[in-house]
């Protein structure tokens, strides 16, 4: 390789003998998946968590006497015990379980109905996913409070100064994504959290496509609410966090009710369980929940640290490459990114694109990424996406380069 970047002794190959489906073929040629800001690939130790589960101790949990409840009970507090340490939190009923990221703010969003009032105002940065958007659009819907966008430049980082402007005593609430998934920008929210704080807002981080690069210390934050999906850092879908200030979530109704989140049913009244229960209703994802732990013990073994380094050498490399196709123009150039780059090659459509190199084996994401607002601000529909991880290779990258010059060759 000729560009003149160092690459670390980071061991991408006996990394990859972890994740089997990266030794499959699509369309008779060797996966490219190069789709990781959707969802992550899953290694071995996570799926046998889950057939482990399943094949010999499957059993509903905090219910039964007996000896599988028992067993599933504690490995799946165990999990949430693993949460908790990984991401620094005080107190393990501060982690709730809920469905990933979309739920996890559903929650949050459908509990401050009671807490605000018509003309109270709502920060949502504009580089959100749609899913840090609507959910707070139909609270403004229900209360009367005003939702605020806080602006980007064309390089696709907040305008700081902006979003010191449009903080006052009205601003009840601000809602960021640590990282952006169209645009891999990732924001100063330990700023944003310490200037929302200084007029009394409450703050929700969304960490879903943080949560696979780096590793957030929710106490050194300070944050109020910090939001994230197992499957995007190797674990199973259907299964996320939600981390709240014990403070918050005393204060917050449950979101949904039924079984296990109560304390005491008579038709008269019914009274709910103690944190963490309060919000899981219902029988819950037992298996992704301990796999979720897994996937964490699996990061962390490789080490975060060490994961950073090399996708920041996989982004500059590709970002050289990408580059150096003529009329390729990439979208979200921050000075702080993380591994993905979201682009296009003239005027030719992102899907197709996607189309032409998933037939030589590249998974990449197209169109809007559930960020339509950030496509309006740059007036096109939508983009191309390649988003790495930590095991993809310096050759998939070459693999990428040609497969969109041919794309480009058969397209133009
Ligand atoms: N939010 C996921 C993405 O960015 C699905 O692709």
């Amino acid at each position: 390789m000729k560009t003149g970047i160092k690459h670390t002794s980071f061991d991408v190959e006996k990394i990859r003998e972890d994740f089997p489906i990266l030794n499959r073929k699509v369309n008779g040629y060797p996966l490219v998946y190069l789709d990781n800001a959707a969802t992550s690939q899953k290694p071995r130790v996570v799926i046998d968590a889950i057939v482990d589960y399943y094949s010999n101790y499957n059993a509903n949990i905090h219910r039964g006497v007996h000896s599988l409840s028992q067993e599933a009970t504690d490995a799946y507090e165990k999990a949430r015990v693993k949460i908790q340490k990984h991401f620094n939190i005080k107190n393990a009923h501060e982690v709730i379980f809920t469905s990933g990221t979309t739920h996890s703010i559903n929650l949050v969003a459908s509990g401050f109905k009671e807490f605000l009032k018509p003309g109270d105002e709502l920060l949502v940065s504009a580089m959100e996913h749609h899913s840090n958007i609507v959910p707070w659009q139909m609270l403004c819907e229900q209360t009367g409070a005003i939702l605020k966008v806080i602006p980007m430049n064309l390089n696709g980082e907040l305008e700081m100064l902006e979003f010191v402007g449009l903080l006052s005593n009205k601003t009840k609430l601000v809602f960021v994504n640590h990282i952006s998934n169209a645009l891999g920008t990732i924001n100063p929210i330990e700023e944003i959290i310490e200037k929302a704080h200084k007029v009394g807002a409450v703050v929700l981080i969304d960490g879903a496509q943080a949560c696979a690069h780096l590793k957030p210390d929710l106490q050194a934050l300070n944050v109020d609410f910090y939001v994230t999906s197992a499957h995007k850092m190797c674990g199973p879908t259907g299964v996320g966090m939600l981390f709240g200030k014990e403070e918050w979530l005393t204060k917050l109704p449950p979101y949904q009710g039924g079984g296990e989140m109560i304390k005491e049913v008579t038709f008269e009244k019914t009274s709910y369980a103690g944190l963490p229960h309060k919000f899981e209703a219902g029988t819950p994802n037992i298996s992704g929940g301990i796999a979720f732990g897994v996937a964490i013990d699996y990061l962390n073994a490789i080490g975060f640290e060490k994961i950073a380094i090399y996708e920041n050498q996989l982004l500059e490399y590709a970002t050289k490459k990408m580059l150096e196709i003529e009329d390729l123009k990439i979208y979200g150039t921050a000075k702080n990114k993380t591994s993905v780059i979201s682009f296009n090659i003239g005027e030719i459509h992102p899907y197709d694109i996607g189309t032409i190199v998933d037939k030589l084996g590249i998974a990449l994401r197209t169109g809007h990424h559930c960020a339509q607002p950030i496509m309006d601000f740059y007036k096109i529909p939508g983009t191309v996406r390649a988003s790495f991880a930590f095991y993809n290779t310096f050759h998939e990258i070459d693999t990428l380069i040609n497969a969109l010059q041919k794309a480009k060759r058969m397209l133009t």
